[in-house]
């Protein structure tokens, strides 16, 4: 091999180790810090934190509603609700997306699979007993998000929580 074409391979080889770290940043790492809590923070515009949070909150009152439907024996209702959580709305911002972790995301996309298949057991046991222990089996998974992320704003001094 000439000079040239080995100052091509290095070339090649830095280019190649670049771009994994770029992809490990942008896929795996997300735009994230430590927090001093263990937590670790995903940091977002205060417009997309804001926006997230509102997601949240929506999730929690579609959570809760399942829940009071199951109850008055409104399947049909419970089904519908779960649904409406399902795959099928799992949309969010390409912005949001580039800041999020990889482990996020699939825990996000994991709990909208999750109300699919609430659905489908809500159609397939219509007992609000067994929709409630249904319920609570799927929000194990909104307690383990909660536990591993929160949510700080970009450029923040106290973010690391210290
Ligand atoms: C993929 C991760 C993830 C999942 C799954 C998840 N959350 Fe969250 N949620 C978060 C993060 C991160 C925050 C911000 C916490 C913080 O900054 O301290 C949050 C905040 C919230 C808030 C507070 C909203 C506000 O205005 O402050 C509510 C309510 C909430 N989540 C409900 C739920 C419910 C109910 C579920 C399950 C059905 C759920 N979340 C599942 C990540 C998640």
């Amino acid at each position: 091999m000439n000079a040239m074409g080995k100052i091509g391979w290095i070339l090649a080889l830095i280019l190649a180790i670049g771009l994994g770290a770029m992809s490990y940043t942008f896929l795996v790492k997300g735009q994230t810090v430590p927090y001093a809590d263990g937590r670790t923070s995903i940091l977002l515009s205060p417009d997309e934190r804001n926006q997230v949070l509102g997601e949240m909150r929506a999730v929690l009152e579609g959570t809760r509603t399942i829940i009071e439907d199951a109850v008055a024996g409104d399947m049909q209702a419970a089904e519908k609700q779960a649904r409406s959580m399902g795959m099928a709305a799992a949309k969010q911002d390409t912005a949001i997306i580039a800041k999020l972790p990889l482990d996020f995301k699939s825990l996000g996309l994991g709990l909208h699979g999750s109300f699919d298949d609430l659905a489908d057991f809500i159609a397939e046991n219509p007992d609000p007993l067994k929709v409630v222990d249904e319920v609570s089996t799927l929000m194990v998974q909104c307690v383990a998000c909660h536990d591993a992320y929160r949510l700080g704003i970009e450029g923040e001094a106290d973010i690391s929580g210290e």
